[in-house]
C-alpha cells in the first residue's frame, strides 16, 4: 500500500471550462488575453465547419487571427519551428490550439518558442523552461491526451531514436474549453486508442510511486508521484472512462458517453500531470518508434503486463481501481487487484486493442532493443512503484510480446514473496 499520502499538489489552467457548446467561449476568453491571435491545427481540422466558426468569432471579437495548419502526425520538430515562424511573422501575443494532443502539444512549444526565442531542441527535458509563455487557449477535440492541462509536450526529433518531452509547469495552457461535442466526429478507431490513453493516464498516475514530501518536492520536479489531490482526480478519470469507453467507441454520436469520457480524459491529465506516468509510457516510446503505431494503442497494449509486474506494490491501489471499473469487492485485496488488473485487459480487448506488442507489429529480434530504451526514459521510470532495471523490463516486454499474461502473474506470485515491499 502506497500509503502516507499527505503531500497534495494540483497544477492546472487559471480557467477550464468544460461542457458542450462551450467552444463558443474561446472568442471572449481570447479577448481578455490578447489582440493578435495564432490558430495552431492540422490540414484536417482547419477544413472543418468548427475551425471557420471559431476563427470568424475571433475576429468578431476583435482579434486579428492567422491559421498555422501544419501540425504533422508524430510531432517532427521541423513543423514546431515552422509554425513559431508563422506566429513571429504574425506578431501573436496569444495563441489558441484545436485538435488532439499532437495539436495542444505543438501550440504548447509554438507558444514557448514566441516568448523565449531558441529551438524546441533547447527546452527538452524538464524545468528548462525559463518562465512563462504566451498565453494559451486550448480546444482538445480527441478524448484523449488531457494535453489541454498537462505540462508537458512531447515531439518527434529525427536526431533521435525515440520521442522527447518539453516539461515545465509553464507549458500548462492558460484556459482550457473542454467541448465533448468536438469529439463527436472521432472515428471509432481513434475514440478507442486516444480512450485507451486517457484511461492509463489515470492508473499509471494513481499507482506511481509516492514520494517523501519536503519543501522542495513541487518545484525541483515537474512529475511528484502520487498524491493526495491527483489521486481524486485519478479514480473520478478511471470510474468515468470505464463506464463510458465501449460506449463511446461503439456509438460515437451518444454525446453523454463523448461527454463522460472528455471529462474522464481532463480529469486524467489533471492527476498525471502531477503524478506522472510510469512504465507503459516508458516502454510506449520504444515501441512507438520502432512500430510507428498511435501513442494510445502501444500504452493499452502495455498496461495489463505493467499492472501484473506491478502488483504486490500496489496491490491496495489496484483493488480500489477495480471498484471504480464497478467490479465488487470481495475484501481480499490481492483477489480484488487481480481481478482489476484482467478487468483493464477485457475493456481493452473489447475496444480491438492489440493484446500483444508482435501484434503492434514489434518483431522478436527487438525485444532486447526496447527493453534498453526504455530505461532510458528515467522521468518515467524513476516513477514505477516497483523498482526496474533490465531485466525486470526484458521480462514485462517479453510477456507483453506474447500475451504472456498469466505467466508474468505467476512470476511475480513466487518473486514478491521474496521482496521487501517499499
Ligand atoms: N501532452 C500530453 O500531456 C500528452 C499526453 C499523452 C499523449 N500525448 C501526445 O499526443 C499525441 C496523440 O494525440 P491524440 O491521441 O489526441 O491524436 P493526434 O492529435 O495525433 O490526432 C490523430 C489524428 O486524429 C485526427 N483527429 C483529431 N481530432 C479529431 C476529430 N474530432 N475527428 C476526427 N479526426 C480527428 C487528427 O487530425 C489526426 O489525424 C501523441 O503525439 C502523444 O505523444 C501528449
Ligand atoms: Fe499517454
Amino acid at each position: 500500500m502506497l500509503s502516507n499520502l499527505n503531500f497534495g499538489l494540483t497544477r492546472a489552467p487559471a480557467c477550464i471550462i468544460f461542457g458542450p457548446g462551450q467552444r463558443n467561449a474561446a472568442a471572449l476568453h481570447a479577448a481578455r488575453l490578447g489582440r493578435r491571435a495564432l490558430l495552431v491545427t492540422d490540414a484536417r481540422l482547419s477544413a472543418d465547419p468548427d475551425f471557420a466558426v471559431l476563427r470568424d468569432a475571433l475576429s468578431g471579437a476583435g482579434l486579428e487571427t492567422a491559421t498555422f495548419d501544419g501540425v504533422e502526425a508524430e510531432l517532427p520538430v521541423a513543423c514546431i519551428e515552422a509554425g513559431a515562424r508563422a506566429g513571429r511573422d504574425h506578431e501573436a501575443d496569444i495563441v489558441l490550439a484545436i485538435g488532439g494532443g499532437s495539436c495542444l502539444d505543438a501550440a504548447k512549444v509554438i507558444a514557448l518558442l514566441l516568448s523565449h526565442g531558441g529551438r524546441p531542441q533547447d527546452y527538452y527535458g524538464e524545468n528548462k523552461v525559463p518562465g512563462p509563455i504566451l498565453p494559451l487557449i486550448a480546444l482538445p477535440t480527441t478524448a484523449g491526451t488531457g494535453s489541454e492541462v498537462t505540462p508537458v509536450a512531447v515531439l518527434a526529433d529525427p536526431e533521435r531514436a525515440m520521442k522527447i518531452g518539453v516539461a515545465s509547469p509553464y507549458l500548462i495552457p492558460t484556459v482550457s474549453i473542454c467541448d465533448p461535442e468536438l469529439t463527436l466526429s472521432c472515428p471509432p478507431g481513434l475514440t478507442a486508442v486516444s480512450g485507451a490513453d486517457a484511461l492509463t493516464h489515470a492508473i499509471e498516475a494513481f499507482t506511481t510511486l509516492h514520494r517523501d514530501a519536503n519543501p522542495n518536492l513541487s518545484t525541483d520536479h515537474v512529475f511528484t508521484g502520487k498524491n493526495a489531490m491527483s489521486d481524486l482526480f485519478a479514480l473520478e478519470a478511471i470510474r468515468l472512462i470505464a463506464g463510458s469507453l465501449e460506449q463511446a467507441v461503439r456509438a460515437g454520436n451518444d454525446l453523454e458517453a463523448r461527454a463522460a469520457m472528455s471529462r474522464g480524459a481532463l480529469l486524467a491529465g489533471l492527476a498525471f500531470g502531477v503524478a506522472g506516468t510510469a512504465a507503459a509510457h516508458a516502454i510506449q516510446y520504444p515501441v512507438g518508434a520502432l512500430t510507428h503505431t498511435p501513442h494510445g494503442a502501444g500504452v493499452a497494449t502495455l498496461m495489463p503486463y505493467v499492472m501484473a509486474w506491478n502488483h504486490a506494490y500496489c496491490e491496495a491501489e489496484l483493488a480500489q481501481i477495480g471498484s471504480a471499473m464497478g467490479l465488487d469487492a470481495t475484501g481480499d485485496t490481492h483477489a480484488d487487484a487481480l481481478a482489476s488488473i484482467r478487468e483493464v485487459a477485457r475493456l481493452f480487448k473489447a475496444i480491438a486493442i492489440p493484446e500483444t506488442l508482435a501484434e503492434l507489429g514489434l518483431a522478436d529480434s527487438l525485444l532486447d532493443q526496447v527493453a534498453r530504451n526504455s530505461l532510458g526514459a528515467e522521468r518515467l521510470v524513476k516513477n514505477n512503484p516497483r523498482p526496474l532495471d533490465l531485466d525486470g523490463m526484458s521480462r514485462i516486454v517479453a510477456a507483453a510480446q506474447t500475451g504472456n499474461l498469466d505467466n508474468l502473474l505467476a512470476q511475480n506470485e513466487t518473486s514478491n514473496q521474496k521482496v521487501a515491499m517499499p
